[in-house]
């Protein structure tokens, strides 16, 4: 399958560490959200969408890419996060933006997130939290994520 990856790391970078890791396993180009216009993503038959999560959000750049695509149907598509926190049960991010990617027509083939480096505001007097995150076991683990999806495409 023809993947592509969109990915914005505003932060530290550490989407775009699993991106990378992503990105060896599927063989997959990654593109900002500013250059996945619709006729980028109109040559893939699978793409990735990730970002850093900011106030409880995917990045608003790649919900605007997201929102400014025609109809995706026959495509795959997931999506991938790194935050400072757990996914809190009242703010459930990662089923939000996977609803605005089948509301466009993508089959949704799953979500993968890990702990990043979080230097938000005060965090950043004391280093930051979640210190050298993602780890190397978060980067096999977005691996795996990434192999399994493989084997299950159709
Ligand atoms: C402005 C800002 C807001 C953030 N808000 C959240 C948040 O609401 N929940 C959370 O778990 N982490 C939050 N974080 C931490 C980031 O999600 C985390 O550091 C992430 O790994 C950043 O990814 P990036 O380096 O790819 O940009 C925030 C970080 C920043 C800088």
């Amino acid at each position: 399958m023809n993947t592509i990856l969109v990915c914005s790391s505003t932060s530290n970078g550490n989407t775009r560490q699993v991106a990378d890791a992503l990105a060896e396993v599927l063989d997959a180009r990654i593109l900002s959200p500013a250059q996945a216009t619709p006729t980028e993503l109109a040559q893939a038959d699978r793409i990735g969408f990730g970002s850093g999560i900011y106030w409880l959000a995917f990045a608003p750049e790649l919900i605007t890419c997201v929102n400014s695509l025609p109809d995706m149907s026959g495509r795959d598509a997931f999506v991938f996060a790194t935050s400072g926190f757990p996914q809190p049960p009242f703010r459930p991010y990662l089923r939000n933006f996977t609803k605005l990617l089948t509301d466009k027509g993508f089959r949704a083939t799953g979500t993968f997130s890990c702990r990043g480096l979080d230097t938000m505001g005060p965090f950043k007097l004391l280093g930051g939290v979640n210190k050298a995150h993602p780890t190397i076991d978060d980067l096999s683990a977005a691996q795996a994520f990434g192999r399994n999806m493989v084997s299950k495409a159709p």
